[in-house]
């Protein structure tokens, strides 16, 4: 029986490129195109030569593949001393149907388009609508998110603070805060409670350092409502100090016989407790049971009395 077989050939590469008139001889190029969809019987004789038209001189086919499948076969084109290869693509399927078709268009794929990087909020090392301290000669300088200090501010009467009553090395502070703070410790002692001195004044650039550190691991958002930035923090007054029981982590100080003795003696030795439990909407900070301002008897006594946060205090009787 004889089967007819349709083969259909399709073009592969038509390519002639349109060159615009020049004075130039124009340089030598083959221009050819392959004939498309075209059908063979089978058991036909398929001459590729047919396949493909052009200028060329002379033309050589590869070897054909003529197993069922899909295959490709060379062809070079020669025109004087220039050469031109083209493919011809052909499909031999299961009915043995022969067709040359052109070979699937890859379609260039688009650039990934690179994400754009989320952008980074800036970080503002101090906050923008802050004013510089009033700066005052006695203990009562207020600082605070709204009042900063300059990066060149550093209190003049510094004092070491001895080895024996703290849990950190190199500690400096304010000479009266000392002297009141050795008072108070020794008084606590009595109550076998031990108080130390932690982390006291801080240099700006400390400062600034320990904020850039919290930020590695917190969004600003939060490490605004633990440390201060830069001028921002009372440290930098050298009139407040982290305190200490026994050991080091500041955290721990929370919930001791020490903490609950300092939040209701400090102030009678001129200390008192700067960030207060349920505050945060006032202070800007979350409760820090470690951290103790001083501001001399007279005015510490008069804070805690009324029940109001240093910041509050300060605008109702010193603004
Ligand atoms: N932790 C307090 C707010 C400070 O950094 O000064
Ligand atoms: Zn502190």
């Amino acid at each position: 029986m004889k089967k007819i077989i349709t083969i259909l050939l399709v073009l592969l590469v038509g390519c002639s490129t349109i060159t615009e008139p020049t004075s130039k001889p124009e340089p030598v190029k083959i221009n050819y195109s392959i004939n498309q969809n075209q059908h063979f019987d089978q058991g036909q004789t398929i001459d590729f030569k047919t396949l493909i038209s052009g200028d060329y001189d002379t033309i050589e086919i590869g070897t054909p593949d003529l197993s069922v499948g899909q295959h490709h076969v060379k062809v070079t084109m020669k025109k004087q001393d220039v050469q031109e290869v083209a493919t011809i693509q052909y499909f031999i399927d299961e009915k043995e149907v022969v067709v040359v078709e052109e070979p699937p268009k890859v379609e260039p794929k688009p650039e990934p388009t690179p994400e754009p990087e989320p952008a980074k909020p800036e970080i503002l090392y101090y906050y923008e609508n802050s004013q510089p301290a009033i700066m005052r000669k006695d203990k009562l300088t207020l600082v605070n998110k709204e009042y900063r200090l300059s990066e060149q501010y550093v209190p003049s009467n510094l004092v070491a603070v001895p080895t024996s009553i703290a849990t950190n090395a190199n500690q400096k502070i304010d000479a009266e805060f000392l002297e009141q703070f050795l008072i108070l410790r020794q008084d606590a002692a009595q109550e076998n409670l031990t108080i130390n001195l932690h982390s006291c004044y801080r240099s700006y650039d400390t400062q600034m350092s320990i904020y850039k550190r919290y930020l590695k691991n917190d969004p600003q958002s939060k490490v605004d409502t633990y440390s201060a930035r830069p001028g921002h923090s009372e440290h930098q007054l050298g009139l407040a100090c982290d305190l200490a029981a026994t050991f080091k982590t500041l955290g721990k100080f929370t919930g001791t016989k020490e903490a609950k003795w300092m939040e209701d003696n400090g102030h009678k030795y001129g200390f008192i407790l700067r960030y207060p439990k349920g505050k945060t909407e006032i202070t800007g900070y979350m409760y820090e049971s470690w951290h103790f301002r001083y501001l001399g008897v007279e005015t510490a006594t008069q804070v805690y009395n009324s029940g109001l946060t240093y910041d509050e205090w300060y605008q109702q009787n010193l603004q």
